[in-house]
């Protein structure tokens, strides 16, 4: 899925609703290979819902716009046709499930991902097993069951391992800082900077600076009420963390007004 990437995310005029709440309105947001995009923004401002629309979550209701990969319209297929086409998301929650061990998720999630790629099991282990080299988790972890007894640092850990493993176009990482000790946001951060290396497009989602300290996003964008209300580089970090959100309501009020 990931020769010499040239992939382009486009997201056009979304609106969501969630039952029969408008939450996403008229949203536009363009992701290209290798480029990290930080979607920040309050609680409840919608960053979660954009994430689940953009994966095909049904519950939540597309009502105006669309969502398209290279071009093709993916606004219509089901969760499991996108994660064919290419985009993971790595959960705020990750789930846990009783007697699916790791390695047998991975294998069957890595084969549903890549239907054409004939997998060797040896060779699929041995990389699995570097990967938890890599983000310091024991290499017992693939016998025990999926999220099962892991600490949180571990689950994010683990979703960044599979966005590493899966090789996805785009990835949306949505708040894996949370939670994480230092050690580990930077572990998350290096995982995230190699799959930009390899041509991933990167939606990570945040309400704190510090993770892209670590990242160095190319884009910021500021979510507030369901809407963009600002994009552009680093500076934005840095507003926020010295006015908070409360700046971008302001202004939109005064925008009301006036
Ligand atoms: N599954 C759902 N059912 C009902 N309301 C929801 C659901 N998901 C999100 N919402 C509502 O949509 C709004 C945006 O939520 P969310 O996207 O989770 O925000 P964020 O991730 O930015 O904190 C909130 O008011 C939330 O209560
Ligand atoms: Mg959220």
């Amino acid at each position: 899925m990931t020769d010499k990437q040239n992939n382009v995310l486009n997201i056009e005029n979304l609106s969501v609703k969630v039952g029969d709440k408008n939450i996403l309105k008229s949203l536009n947001l363009t992701i290209k290979s290798g480029e990290i995009h930080a979607l920040m923004g309050p609680n409840g401002a919608g960053k979660s819902t954009l994430a689940q629309a953009i994966i095909g979550n049904p519950k939540y209701t597309v009502t105006t716009g669309k969502i398209l990969i290279n071009g093709k319209d993916i606004t219509d297929l089901q969760l499991y046709e996108r994660a064919r086409e290419g985009i993971f998301l790595a959960f705020q929650e990750p789930v846990s499930v009783q007697g699916l061990k790791y390695i047998n998720f991975l294998r069957t999630a890595y084969m549903s991902l890549h239907p054409n790629e004939k997998l060797e099991y040896k060779k699929f282990i041995e990389q699995v097993q570097e990967l938890l080299g890599l983000f310091r988790l024991d290499k017992s972890f693939i016998d025990r069951s999926l999220n099962d007894g892991l600490s949180g640092g571990e689950k994010k850990r683990m979703e960044a391992l599979q966005m590493l493993l899966f090789k996805p176009k785009f990835v949306i990482l949505d708040e894996i800082d949370s939670g994480l000790d230092v050690d580990a946001l930077k572990i998350v951060a290096e995982a995230v900077k190699k799959a930009k290396e390899s041509g991933t497009g990167i939606l990570i989602i945040t309400h704190y600076k510090r993770i892209l300290d670590y990242v160095s996003p190319d884009f910021i964008h500021v979510l507030v009420d369901g809407t963009i209300v600002e994009s552009g580089k680093a500076e934005i970090a840095k507003k926020i963390e010295e006015y908070g959100y409360d700046y971008y309501r302001r202004g939109e009020v005064n925008a009301k007004v006036g």
